[in-house]
């Protein structure tokens, strides 16, 4: 994720500025770039890691005791120098780093270049710095910030300087941190404590709506509409490890904690309440003429991805009504497939960089298919692959096990849904005239999807208690630390489901684990149960497939008739397959095709805790590597 650090006090700020970047590398970034203020604003910047950045300044120094930098993990436009931050307006007078995702970026991009702006990158942040030239009056900098900030819709943390005004920072918060280190004659800025600590231990925390003038004498913090807020300053008794890990032991924990805020990133900007429409660029231009119908879709991915692509064919199958297939890449690319006329190949991998994926995509595309992909990793070589796509804005993910990527993948299919059935319904329309989509489910889909980060949060406020070790997964991890096999069990929707919680479990926990479809449990597996079988049942209601919930209760049965030990992930409420359970985990109600992120976190969380206790690092399993790019 994108990193900010800014200094202002009587030292040279790129040694400073330099040092704090190497501190927010963990955050994962592809490139970086610094600007002083002395004569004008200087900037230097380099793709990839922090040392390219730090060589071009052995032969171009940078000087000035006023600086503001940053690790830029890309976004809008791909990875490159001149996608880099910091950013400046048209005449170089204004430079700006910024964290967040600004929804409203295109049509105010559009109106600053009807009024004469340049625009030099394909950032959104750009026009934040074209923005504050166009209000600012050549004084009173923080002011033009504000006039700015007023015009934006969606999130930043942000360090801005001017040359007119060369001795402020001017800093501003809204869903993306911002932390000012206060010491003796100098001021830091950053969006992690992690920048700061070499300098000072106190720090003042900006909240949302926030924003500070920052000067080498002190600072002035006030809300975005210029009223005084008085702060305290407080003490980071944190060390390093801890302040990467945002306080988490553990990467994956803290990923898994992440997983509201990734998929609100992922929305921002796409979807509005009461509003059926989907704002995907890449269905709103991307579909070139030729492509005239979608006959068949072809969802290609592996491991964790492909458990995602999974929910997403059943869900696209369902509503688009022409046949959806998900493959696993590594199979699919050996075994010469037929793809019909008219398919929609879509790639799906959090890295970008999986090499059966990538073979995969290159396969479909050589066979006809239009090429899409759902992709985490922006400028990544699927990314750049496909004819077109769905970032997930996720962030990086630290921890090999996929978590906060998974349930993004989920998101983005029911986007992708959404999108494709306008789409559709424009140039294929069904024989009997109705929309793929009534507008009234539509309606519920987009409500239901902005409600999942709440729920997430509340999944994870109920299940698992951080500070005293007694959630419901904690109790369960406990009992069945040392057991040798798992089995997961789900139907329809919940049957990748049982498949990712038991990968889950395999490989951060090196504990069997099988995951099966309740339905072909009494084809073979259902040998497996006695009373040593730990079975994860996940059955929350699917209130439009009545029928399955009572499938699954039957099979419910037979597991408990032989003495297996149920664990039910069920729906807040849920009286009877809870009642044959041994544990009841409960997450709130929503559309069946949601459920999967919502029943998935317990089982992240159940398989990160067994790992814990057995004495395992979750963030870096045995024999595997984050990203698969050998065949
Ligand atoms: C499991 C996991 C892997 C990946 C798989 C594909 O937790 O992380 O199964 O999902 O290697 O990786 P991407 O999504 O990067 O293509």
């Amino acid at each position: 994720m994108c990193g900010i650090v800014g200094y202002i006090g009587s030292r040279e700020a790129t040694p400073v500025l330099l040092d704090g970047l190497k501190r927010l590398e963990y955050r994962g970034y592809d490139s970086a770039g610094i600007a002083t203020v002395s004569d004008g604003i200087n900037i230097i910047k380099a793709v990839g890691r922090i040392a390219a950045l730090e060589k071009k300044l052995l032969d171009n120094s940078l000087f000035g005791t006023v600086g503001i930098a940053h690790t830029r993990w890309a976004t809008h436009g791909e990875p490159s120098e001149v996608n880099a931050h910091p950013h400046t307006d048209s005449e170089g007078n204004i430079a700006i780093a910024h964290n967040g995702i600004i929804e409203n970026y295109r049509s105010l991009k559009q109106l600053l270049q009807k009024e004469g702006h340049t625009f030099r990158s394909a950032t959104d942040t750009e026009v934040i710095a074209h923005l504050i030239e166009r209000y600012y009056e050549g004084r009173d900098f923080e002011i033009a910030v504000q006039k700015a900030l007023a015009q934006l819709e969606g999130t930043y943390g942000l360090v801005a300087i001017c040359t007119k005004e060369p001795k402020k920072l001017v800093v501003a918060r809204n869903g993306s941190p911002i932390v000012i280190g206060v010491a003796q004659g100098e001021f830091f800025v950053a969006s992690d404590a992690a920048a700061l600590l070499p300098y000072t231990r106190n720090v003042v925390y900006l909240e949302d709506g926030e924003m500070a003038v920052v000067t080498k004498d002190g600072y002035r913090t006030m809300t975005l509409d210029n009223k005084d807020v008085k702060k305290e300053v407080e003490k980071i008794t944190w060390d390093l490890e801890m302040i990467e890990k945002g306080g988490f032991p553990h990467f994956m924990l803290k990923e898994i904690y992440e997983q509201p805020q990734s998929i609100r990133n992922l929305l921002g900007g796409k979807i509005k309440k009461n509003e059926t429409d989907v704002r995907m660029r890449c269905l709103q231009n991307g579909f070139p003429e030729h492509v005239s119908r979608i006959d068949a879709i072809k969802i290609l991915a592996c491991g964790t991805s492909w458990h995602a692509g999974l929910v997403g064919a059943f869900l696209m199958e369902k509503l688009l009504k022409v046949p959806v297939t998900c493959e696993q890449a590594s199979e699919f690319r050996y075994r010469q497939p037929v793809m019909v006329p008219n398919s929609l190949a879509v790639s799906v991998s959090q890295s970008g960089e999986t090499a059966d994926t990538k073979g995969a995509a290159q396969l479909a595309k050589k066979l006809g298919a239009y090429s899409m992909g759902i992709v985490n990793v922006v400028g990544s070589t699927i990314a750049r692959m496909v004819d077109g796509g769905v970032y997930l804005h996720a962030g990086p993910e630290i921890g090999v096990a996929s978590t906060k990527a998974f349930s993004s993948q989920v998101v983005a299919f029911s986007l992708l849904n959404l999108g494709l059935s306008h789409f559709m319904d424009q140039r294929q329309p069904l024989a009997d005239g109705t929309k793929r989509i009534p507008d009234k489910d539509a309606l519920k889909i987009v409500h239901e999807l902005l409600s999942l980060p709440e729920k997430i949060e509340r999944v994870l406020q109920t299940v698992y208690h951080k500070d005293t070790g007694d959630g419901i997964v904690q109790q369960i991890a406990r009992e069945y630390k040392n057991t040798n096999n798992f089995l997961y069990l789900g139907r329809g929707y919940n049957y990748p489901i049982a498949l990712e919680g038991a990968l889950k479990l395999k490989e951060i926990s090196y504990i069997h684990a099988e995951g099966y479809s309740a339905a072909e449990m009494k084809h073979g597996p259902i040998a497996l149960i006695d009373r040593n079988m730990p079975v994860v049942i996940i059955a929350p209601h699917d209130s439009e497939e009545p029928e399955s919930y009572k499938k699954i209760a039957s099979n419910a049965e037979e597991v408990r008739a032989r003495g297996g030990r149920i664990i039910a992930v069920v729906n807040e409420g849920d009286d009877e397959i809870s009642k044959m359970a041994e544990w009841v985990i409960e997450v709130p109600n929503t559309l069946a095709h949601l459920v999967p992120v919502l029943a998935t976190v317990p089982l992240q969380l159940l398989a990160y805790e067994i790992a814990v206790l057995r004495g395992h690092d979750p963030d870096k399993p045995r024999n595997l590597a984050k990203s698969v790019t050998v065949e």
